[in-house]
């Protein structure tokens, strides 16, 4: 099954596709992770798009899509994947459907309010790519998956969160419309714990 999550930045899509990759076998394809990836270890790309990521603004499309299909090609994609913060424009998603079947766009659903309160307590490990919030973490310093020291991403600063809020609403949403055109559009109540929220993912799947 070929999936996408939609929604606002700090809606969910990390944590619930972390646990989807596992219940269904199939890869988390996160182009947030890759740039991050590429920004830790300072390779061409990562000096490229620094700013960009730091800034709250989107790497160029362009970019983007070149990741985007070649990873698509390698062979754990061969029987599905979910994609975690791809397509973000509709010039990503007309790229996307000219070289590979969607099957379903899950649109997570939450208010800016809420995004605040998640994002300003998000834990980011940088080794594993596990997502925590203060809330659910005992040593909020250590990961609890793989021991690495957790993070603050920089991204998650008051000021580029309101940025990448303003960007998702200019050129990512108009995606929610996009797959409903299409018939794949399926929204999905992003409030409440990460397990009910998952649990609701699950029970769409299933039908
Ligand atoms: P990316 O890493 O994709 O960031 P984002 O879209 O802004 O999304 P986030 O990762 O912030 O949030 P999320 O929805 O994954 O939520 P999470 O699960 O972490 O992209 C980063 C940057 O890379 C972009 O700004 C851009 O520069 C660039 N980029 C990436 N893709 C690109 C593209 N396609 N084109 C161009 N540029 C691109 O959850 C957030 C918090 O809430 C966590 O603390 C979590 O524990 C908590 N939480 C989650 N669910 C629940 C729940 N149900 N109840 C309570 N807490 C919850
Ligand atoms: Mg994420």
């Amino acid at each position: 099954m070929n999936i996408i999550l939609l929604g606002a930045p700090g809606s969910g899509k990390g944590t619930m596709a972390q646990k989807l990759t596992v219940e269904l076998q199939i890869p988390q394809i996160s182009t947030g992770d890759i740039f991050r990836k590429n920004l830790k270890e300072e390779t061409p790309l990562g000096l490229k798009i620094k700013d960009i990521l730091n800034g709250g603004g989107l790497v160029p499309d362009e970019i983007t899509i070149e990741i985007v299909k070649n990873r698509l090609a390698e062979a754990d994609c061969a029987n599905g994947y979910i994609l975690d913060g791809f397509p973000r424009s509709i010039v990503q998603a007309e790229a996307l459907d000219a070289f590979q079947n969607i099957d379903c766009a899950i649109n997570l659903e939450v208010d800016n309010q809420t995004i605040v309160s998640r994002l300003s307590g998000r834990r980011f490990c940088p080794n594993c790519n596990g997502t925590f919030h203060v809330t659910q973490l005992q040593n909020a310093a250590i990961c609890p998956v793989c021991g690495n020291a957790l993070i603050v991403r920089k991204d998650d600063s008051e000021e580029t969160v309101l940025e990448r809020l303003r960007v998702y609403e200019t050129t990512t949403k108009p995606l929610i419309d996009y797959y409903r055109k299409q018939g794949k559009l399926v929204s999905v109540d992003g409030i409440g714990g990460v397990e009910v929220v998952y649990r609701r993912i699950l029970d769409i799947l299933h039908k």
